[in-house]
C-alpha cells in the first residue's frame, strides 16, 4: 500500500508511479490528516510512504500521522522522499527509529530530486528546469518500484557530520525558529474562491469575508501559497516575484 503526503504534487506524483508500477493502492495522508480520522490499514504488501523531505527529515505531520495509525498485515516498510535543491542529510536514521518506535520493519529510505517548492525559503526552479528534474526522477522511481517489488531493502547512504546536525538538532530548532504561518498575507487579488483552505492538509485556514485567515497550525507545506490561483499569498517579502510551483493534482 502506498501511502503520500504532498503540498505541491512532486510526492503525488512519485506516489501514482510507484503505485500504478506495483499495481498497488494508493492512500492520501492529506485527505486522512484532513478528515482527522484515526485508521487502522491492512495489506498484504509492504508499506511505502512517500513525502517531501522537510528540514532534512520525514516531514513531523508525517511522522505523527504514522504514529497514530494502525497498520496490519505486511510490517515492511520503505521511504520514498522526493527533495528540492537540498539533501536528505540523516534522515534515514529518523525513519528508522519511527519504525523502532512504532513496530514498523524499517527496509531504508531512499531519497529522489524534484523541483523545489519552499519559496517561503527559496525558489522554485524555470519551467523548463523542473521539465528535466522530472525527466531524471522518473527512471529512479521506477528502479526504487522493482526494488519494492523485489523485497530488497534500499541500501544505506554514508552521512556526514553535518548531515547529522542538520536533521538532528538543527531540525527542531528549525522548526520552532521558522515554521509559522505569521508570515502570510493575502493581496487584492484573492478571488475569494476558497482553493486554499480546501487545499490546506491541516485545516489551517478559515475563510473569513471572502478571505484566509491563517489559524497559527502549519507545517510550511506551500499549498496555499502555490496553489492560489491567483497567485494572492505571499509569505513575508520572501515569496514576491518568485514563480509559484504546483503540480497537485486533486
Ligand atoms: C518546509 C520545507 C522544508 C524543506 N526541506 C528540504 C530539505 O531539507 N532538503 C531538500 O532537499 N528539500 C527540502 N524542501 C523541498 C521539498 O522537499 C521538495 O521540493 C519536495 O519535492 C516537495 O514535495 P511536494 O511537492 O510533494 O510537497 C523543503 C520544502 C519545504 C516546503
Ligand atoms: S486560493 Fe487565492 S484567490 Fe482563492 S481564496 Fe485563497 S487567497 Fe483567495
Ligand atoms: S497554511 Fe498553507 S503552508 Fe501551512 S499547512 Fe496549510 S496549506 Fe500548508
Amino acid at each position: 500500500m502506498v501511502f503520500y503526503f504532498s503540498g505541491t504534487g512532486n510526492s503525488q506524483l512519485a506516489a501514482k508511479q510507484i503505485a500504478a508500477e506495483l499495481s498497488d493502492e494508493m492512500v492520501s495522508i492529506n485527505h486522512c490528516l484532513k478528515k482527522g480520522e484515526k485508521k487502522t490499514f491492512r495489506s498484504e504488501r509492504p508499506l511505502v510512504f512517500v513525502a517531501p523531505i522537510y528540514a532534512w527529515r520525514i516531514p513531523k505531520v508525517v511522522a505523527q500521522w504514522i504514529c497514530a495509525t494502525r497498520f496490519e498485515g505486511n510490517q515492511n516498510a520503505y521511504f520514498v522522499l522526493t527533495r528540492g535543491g537540498g539533501t536528505q542529510g540523516n534522515a534515514a536514521a529518523y525513519a528508522a527509529k519511527l519504525c523502532a518506535e512504532t513496530g514498523l520493519i524499517y527496509q531504508g529510505l531512499a531519497s529522489v530530486q524534484m523541483p523545489e517548492n519552499y519559496i517561503a525559503l527559496s525558489a522554485a526552479p524555470s519551467e523548463s528546469e523542473c521539465a528535466s528534474i522530472i525527466a531524471r526522477a522518473k527512471p529512479v522511481f521506477s528502479k526504487l518500484a522493482s526494488q519494492i517489488g523485489q523485497g530488497k531493502p534500499f541500501p544505506k547512504i554514508p552521512v556526514s557530520l553535518v548531515g547529522r546536525f542538520i536533521s538532528g538538532p538543527f531540525n527542531p530548532l528549525y522548526y520552532r525558529l521558522y515554521i509559522k504561518d505569521k508570515g502570510f498575507t493575502v493581496s487584492d487579488a484573492c478571488v475569494s474562491c476558497g482553493k486554499c483552505a480546501k487545499r490546506c492538509p491541516l485545516n489551517n485556514i478559515d475563510m473569513a469575508e471572502g478571505r484566509p485567515v491563517w489559524k497559527g497550525n502549519c507545517t510550511h507545506c506551500m499549498a496555499c501559497i502555490c496553489g492560489c490561483p491567483t497567485e494572492a499569498i505571499e509569505y513575508k517579502s520572501i515569496s514576491k516575484g518568485k514563480r509559484r510551483y504546483d503540480i497537485m493534482k486533486e
